[in-house]
């Protein structure tokens, strides 16, 4: 497979190299680290990357399908496409992702849109050379989804500039959870070799990065499915001696599988992030059973309490979800009394959104919407709440602060995050970007702190 993949990268170089594309990326870092694939597999073909779709030669759109909003938005981006290709005749649209995934939003595209001229899946990126030149002469769309994962990981490795860098280690999910699209979209759970993975991370170290992600959608239960059996916690540990990486991260991990031998981890293994996020999703036994989580709340409280005993300043951050079918007032406050009791550092919140295909869709007592919107903003009150005292608390304390890049909105600073992944923003300094540097806490609160470099202090 290697030489003829070569080989189309080639074939697509001479007859597309130097054109220009336009990716956007809805959902979560599984899909964004998928962009980074397709980017770098672009560019390697020799196209180069452009802001404006207007003038652009390619535009991709990486969808995602976890809440009905999400896909309401990819369904506007590509109706304005239709408009943008009447004045930019020769742009070859092409819409990717979890979304085309499912069969159900695939067909849906391509029966409204015929402006589409390349559909592709999670599992087939490594595709696009060839769906490229396959378009070339088609006037219909090319549609290419395979069900289950090919790993091109060892191939091409992926990322775009800068110190940080996403690994994949596990691809797909075996929980069905009762609300969630992920399994009929990615697939089964398939993990990665760990030499692969460790090859990778060599790699990127080389290439400079010294902080890593490792990405599944439920890293806990890496392993299982090897012929030679391996753990998280193991993985972990053989990441943590890679010589050059000086942070790692983990996302996103599910209670039910978190072992005691993974909270060991934040023990032994000092390289390893402050930071856990751990999807609660909801703070009533009740609900938590309708969701097929297994877990109890009462289970929830004693892991974050072990991992208090062995990192008592860590910082936690989680994913809820207000409004599953059926949940109560009653069910409600537990989920708020949960938020109060653990106190995260942060949370994602969402309003249940009925995915077709699911179990939850078929639920009876569906929560009315202005139900469901009015315990969202509660929510999201007591989760900012808290929030906010948490990054008020650091004011004054100096923390080390890894810097990845110039600031989005000011030029004239640079962001980088805590060990406990708080978002810093400190005075620009060339030096500093891709280091780990002491820094003053000097102000912010509940979304990011403003700080000051400690000099002389190295
Ligand atoms: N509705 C709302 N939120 C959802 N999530 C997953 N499925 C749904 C849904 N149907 C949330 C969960 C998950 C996060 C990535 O998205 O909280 O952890
Ligand atoms: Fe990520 Fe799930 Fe959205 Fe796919 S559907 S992009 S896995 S959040």
């Amino acid at each position: 497979m290697e030489e003829k993949f070569q080989h189309l990268i080639e074939r697509v170089k001479e007859v597309h190299g130097g054109e220009t594309y336009v990716i956007t990326t809805h959902g979560c870092q599984m899909n964004e680290h998928d962009s980074e694939k397709i980017k770098t597999l672009l560019n390697t073909m020799g196209f180069k990357e452009i802001d404006r779709e207007e003038e652009a030669d390619l535009a991709i759109i990486n969808t995602c399908s976890v809440r009905h909003s999400a896909e309401d938005k990819v369904i506007g981006h590509i109706g304005r496409l239709k408009h943008i290709k009447k004045q930019n005749k020769d742009l070859k649209v092409a819409v990717c992702g979890c979304m085309m995934q499912r069969k159900e939003s695939r067909d849906y595209v391509l029966n409204t849109f015929n402006h589409v001229d390349i559909v592709f899946g999670t599992n087939n990126i490594y595709r696009l050379p060839q769906l490229i030149l396959e378009s070339d002469d088609k006037k219909n769309a090319v549609v290419d989804i395979d069900e289950s994962y090919t790993n091109f990981d060892n191939q091409i490795y992926s990322r775009t500039a800068g110190n940080a860098a996403y690994v994949n280690i596990v691809y797909g999910c075996n929980n069905f959870c009762t609300y969630c699209i992920v399994p009929y979209t990615r697939g089964r759970e398939v993990s990665r070799e760990p030499e692969d993975i460790l090859d990778e991370i060599k790699n990127l170290v080389a290439d400079g990065v010294n902080e890593v992600t490792l990405l599944g959608q439920n890293v806990n239960s890496y392993g299982k499915n090897l012929e030679e059996k391996i753990t998280f916690a193991e993985l972990l540990r053989m990441v943590h001696e890679v010589e050059g990486i000086e942070r790692i991260h983990f996302t996103t991990s599910h209670p039910k599988d978190m072992s005691d031998d993974l909270i060991a981890c934040y023990k032994d293994l000092p390289k390893l992030a402050n930071y856990l996020h751990l999807p609660v999703q909801s703070g009533s036994n009740r609900v938590l059973k309708m969701m097929n989580r297994h877990y109890t709340r009462e289970d929830y409280f004693t892991l974050i309490d072990k991992v208090r005993a062995v990192r008592p300043d860590i910082s936690l951050s989680t994913d809820i979800m207000v409004g599953f079918p059926g949940e109560t007032e009653e069910d409600f406050e537990d989920t708020l009394d949960l938020v109060k009791r653990v106190k995260y550092d942060n949370a994602f919140t969402f309003i249940y959104s009925r995915r077709e295909g699911t179990r939850a869709d078929k639920m009876e007592n569906q929560v009315p919407k202005d139900v469901k919107d009015a315990r969202f903003q509660r929510l999201l009150d007591a989760v900012y709440t808290i929030q906010r005292e948490k990054y008020e608390a650091l004011h004054g304390t100096v923390q080390e602060v890894l810097f990845e890049s110039v600031s989005k909105n000011d030029p004239t600073k640079m962001s980088g995050r805590t060990a406990g992944f708080k978002l810093v923003h400190a005075p620009y300094d060339a030096d500093s970007i891709g280091k780990m540097v002491p820094v003053k806490i000097t102000g912010g609160n509940t979304f990011s702190l403003e700080g000051e470099i400690v000099h002389g202090k190295q």
